[in-house]
């Protein structure tokens, strides 16, 4: 009989914001025949918890230091197990802008028929979350990594666009230059590691890739929503 914790398959939907995670992770879940989708959102602590930022006064909801790390790794290891969780309240929107069309969601429908016999064995809990990989600690609690990234210019120009954020108690709308002042620095402090020359804007370092088990995926605006399910969908047939 398969123990527990080789049938449960813990997939980290990591990068920073406005990346993608989402939309891939939710788009996979509606495809895919049964899989369970964990926000690292739903692990923020109180928000007059939230760090404040010194130079600007605004609370930092973008470093690690705004989560419940410990309350995470409890939960993720208990599924990993095989314990059922109680499920998180989740404040999540579902707001699926990107979508695929018919030809494309038949193919992808298709690839995952064709694996049918792998998919039934397993049973495939997605994580998305900011902060999965900027800690080995974390990462490692993680079967299969993907990891979604873009330039600034994107990341800002997506994050900008949108509307705000489901907080634990209320809505966080981003003040003035926000993106530039604490999403992506802190973005870039806690990864720049994983990069080549500790350069985001550069590929990940390969050893580390290797090590980890990550999958690279850069995800400015030339890449497609079917190219990125098709990518993420394929790194994880590989490593079931
Ligand atoms: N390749 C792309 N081309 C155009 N728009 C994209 C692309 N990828 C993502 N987007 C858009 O960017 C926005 C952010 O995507 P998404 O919500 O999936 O990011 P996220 O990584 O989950 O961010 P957060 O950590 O802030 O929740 C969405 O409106 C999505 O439609
Ligand atoms: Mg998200």
């Amino acid at each position: 009989m398969t123990r527990d914790s080789d049938r449960v398959v813990l997939i980290a939907f990591g990068g920073p914001s406005s990346s993608g995670k989402t939309t891939v992770a939710q788009t996979l879940k509606v495809l895919l025949p049964d899989v369970t989708l964990i926000h690292l959102d739903d692990f923020y602590l109180t928000d007059s918890q939230i760090p404040v930022d010194e130079a600007t006064g605004y609370q930092n909801w973008d470093c690690a230091e705004a989560i419940d790390f410990e309350k995470f790794k409890t939960y993720i290891r208990n599924i990993k197990s095989g314990k059922k969780q109680v499920p998180v309240d989740s404040i999540q929107s579902n707001d699926l802008k990107l979508r695929l069309s018919p030809a494309e969601k038949k193919q992808i429908l298709e690839r995952i028929n064709q694996n049918s016999d792998k998919f039934a064995r397993k049973e495939l809990v997605f994580i998305d979350g900011f902060m999965l990989f900027h800690n080995p600690e974390i990462i490692k609690l993680f079967d299969i990594e993907l990891f979604f990234h873009a330039s600034f210019d994107t990341l800002k120009k997506r994050r900008e666009s949108r509307g705000g954020y489901n907080t634990v108690e209320g809505f966080w709308v981003d003040p003035p230059d926000y993106f530039a002042n604490i999403v992506w620095p802190a973005f870039v402090n806690s990864h720049k590691y994983l990069f080549i020359d500790e350069n985001v804007a550069n590929r990940l370092k390969p050893e580390i890739a290797k090590q980890y088990n990550i999958y690279d995926i850069n995800n400015d605006n030339d890449s497609t929503l079917f190219d990125l399910v098709q990518q993420s969908l394929q790194f994880i047939i590989d490593n079931l």
